[in-house]
């Protein structure tokens, strides 16, 4: 491991803090985390902070036990956070509801006791799929609380994509709504549910929020309405080991089926509390709204989990910014008076493109910091967000970090110390975290140079492994460079040592910041009796990083048509969900492939994309130059281009 700061001397003046505790983190990484861990509290001490001896299955905070529950709640019902707002929740439709640590606390321990009484215990299975109403946050701490590791299902996944979860996570239990808001339109959940529960293994029971409290089949014995069952009590938390799973959460990767991703009891809470401290450094008096989904690792994180440890008030939103009007996020943030905003830069050039207008029609004094996740942010919206919604007097806190980190790894610090800001830099790593950037054949690039971007050291907030599958753990974060963490990111940098995030090194797609694997789609896609190949690439897209195309060939007997198209559509936002659904779908003779029968991804979007260069050699390294020719020809015909 290296030994070295991650900045230039040159910002040492403003920086002090920084450099202060990052030089701590790395020099001497045990007594730094054994004070970062007084963040929670623990009912027992750890022995150890860091157990390596089976890397990279790394052990945080070694023999300590804690609970996520207690933690976020517990600590504040005896002091003067107990009437501090929570969460301010606001509906698509209609008046806020306001809840307190106190009012929280009393429904999660009322929640974890229908789960006791329903027979769940710690270590078992509870699959959430809920929309962004109080009872999501409240489930996944109820589920805390009782040692239930919790797995989230984004409620935009389909019949299919849910029932794969259900299984993987081994649940026993559903924790769902009647329906969900949508842009004015209604949701059926429990219409998916139910043929999800068809196309998996089976579970116990099913617990129903009446949220939209439309007329829903109900099987006797197996569902229960949520009011039916909480019980106003009190539930003792499960004292939980530090590396006991606390959830679970699906991520796409470039092959197979959705990985799920472990988060543990211990490092998980130790990392999420002290990066949101670092980098936004929320204060007392502050709203914080992070308008994320709580279905993806965002809204775990910094929705629920870190605005919790630290005492913090948030806004929750139920429904789609710009709707029922493109200036909903400005109204929300005078009305209620957001100081603190985190989104995600699809969000920022979708509200851009509806113009200026929107935001002036809001006083948006109150913000003081801003922030983006998700993807790289491109210099003209970073410039929009930070004249036009901060008036140029917020900084721009960008963070870099993905499911698997468990929260930032690269990020500016408000807390530590502010570096000058670049457009489209998240600048620099947080404390413990050890960047580098490696060429192909793991030489180190040199500034300025594009490379994969690897961490070279184990932080708190890593995943425990991948959900019944350790080897994957190993196979796909640690083995193209023993050891080092890959990110699966392309990175520069710069002469200053700012990092420059430059989107995804394989096939995994962000569709609206939301990480798609193309391989699910083109599962989906050859799943229906029609399609015999199917080949998935992103298109960029100004707003959204990516849309999904895709390239099918159709099974014998069976003959192009528009009709077929719109079908295979309808069905896949069915089975997969609407998020999954490709925007554009060719129906095409045949698509080329390598002589191992590889489909040439790369070349038919090269193609499509009117991308093709003069060397073509580099498109495909299993193909010869011919081969490759044939193959554009084969597109091109399909396509007419
Ligand atoms: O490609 C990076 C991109 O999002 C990926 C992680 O996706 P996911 O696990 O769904 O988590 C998203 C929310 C943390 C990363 O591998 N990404 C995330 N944040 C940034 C980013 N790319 C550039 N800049 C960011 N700030």
């Amino acid at each position: 491991m290296k030994d070295t700061l991650p900045v230039d001397e040159k910002y040492r003046i403003h920086m002090t803090k920084y450099f202060q505790e990052y030089e701590a983190s790395i020099k001497s990484t045990e007594n730094f985390w054994k004070e970062k861990a007084r963040i929670i509290d623990w009912f027992e001490p750890f022995s150890r902070v860091l157990d390596d001896s089976k890397k990279p299955f790394y052990r945080w905070f070694v023999n300590g036990k804690t609970n996520m529950s207690y933690n976020c709640l517990d600590r504040y019902i005896n002091n003067e956070k107990r009437n501090k707002v929570a969460y301010i929740w606001i509906p698509e439709h209609g008046e806020e509801k306001v809840i307190t640590y106190f009012g929280l606390y009393r429904r999660v321990n009322a929640l974890a006791k229908a789960l006791l009484n329903l027979g769940v215990k710690k270590g078992d299975g509870v699959t959430i799929y809920l929309p962004m109403i109080l009872e999501a946050p409240i489930a996944m701490l109820a589920c805390a609380r009782i040692g239930a590791v919790f797995n989230v299902v984004f409620s935009g996944f389909g019949e299919e994509a849910l029932a794969q979860r259900i299984d993987d996570s081994g649940s026993r239990t559903i924790i769902t709504a009647d329906g969900a808001y949508r842009k004015g339109k209604t949701v059926h959940l429990k219409k998916i549910v139910d043929a999800a529960i068809d196309l998996s293994r089976g579970v116990d029971n099913v617990i129903v929020v009446k949220n939209t409290k439309e007329n829903i089949k109900m099987e006797s014995g197996r569902d229960y309405y949520y009011d039916d069952i909480i019980e106003d009590s009190y539930v003792k938390p499960e004292e939980l080991d530090s590396s006991d799973p606390l959830f679970i959460l699906y991520t796409s990767g470039t092959t197979g089926k959705p990985k799920g991703i472990v988060h543990g009891n211990g490092g998980y809470p130790v990392w999420v509390a002290n990066t949101m401290k670092w980098a936004f450094n929320p204060g007392e008096e502050d709203r914080w709204w992070c308008a994320a989904d709580i279905g993806w690792i965002t809204g775990h994180s910094y929705i629920v989990f870190a605005p919790l440890l630290l005492g913090v008030t948030s806004i929750m939103y139920e429904g789609a910014i710009d709707y029922p009007k493109p200036d909903r996020m400005w109204e929300i943030v005078e009305r209620y008076g957001v100081n603190m905003l985190y989104t995600s830069p699809t969000a920022i050039r979708l509200l851009m493109k509806y113009g200026e207008k929107y935001p002036l029609m809001h006083d948006l004094s109150s913000l003081r910091v801003l922030g983006t996740v998700g993807e790289p942010i491109n210099p003209a919206a970073w410039h929009w967000f930070y004249e036009e919604i901060g008036k140029s007097r917020c900084p721009i806190i960008d963070t870099y970090w993905q499911t698997e980190t468990g929260g930032f790894t690269i990020a500016p610090s408000m807390a530590l110390g502010m570096p000058d800001l670049k457009p489209g830099s998240a600048t620099f790593p947080m404390p413990g975290i050890m960047p580098e950037i490696l060429r192909e054949d793991g030489t180190p690039a040199k500034s300025g140079e594009k490379g994969y971007i690897v961490l070279d050291r184990p932080w708190p907030g890593l995943m425990l492994t991948v959900n019944n599958d350790d080897k994957r753990y190993v196979d796909v974060y640690f083995s193209k460079y023993p050891g080092k963490y890959l990110m699966g990111d392309y990175a520069i940098k710069d002469e200053d040592d700012y990092y420059w995030l430059l989107g995804r090194s394989d096939e995994v797609l962000k569709v609206s910041g939301h990480r798609i694997g193309t391989i699910e789609i083109e599962d989906g896609l050859v799943s229906m009796k029609e399609v015999a190949e199917a080949a998935v690439f992103g298109k960029p897209d100004t707003v959204k990083g990516d849309t999904i195309i895709a390239f099918v060939t159709l099974k014998e007997g069976y003959e192009k048509s528009s009709e077929l198209i719109d079908s295979l559509k309808k069905r896949m936002r069915t089975e997969l969900g609407p998020i999954m659904v490709p925007e554009e779908i060719h129906i095409v003779d045949a698509l080329p492939k390598t002589r191992s029968g590889k489909i040439m991804r790369r070349v038919i979007k090269a193609v499509y994309l009117n991308q093709v260069t003069g060397d073509v050699s580099t498109l495909e390294n299993e193909a010869s130059v011919e081969e490759i020719q044939r193959a554009m020809d084969i597109i091109r015909k399909g396509t007419g281009n």
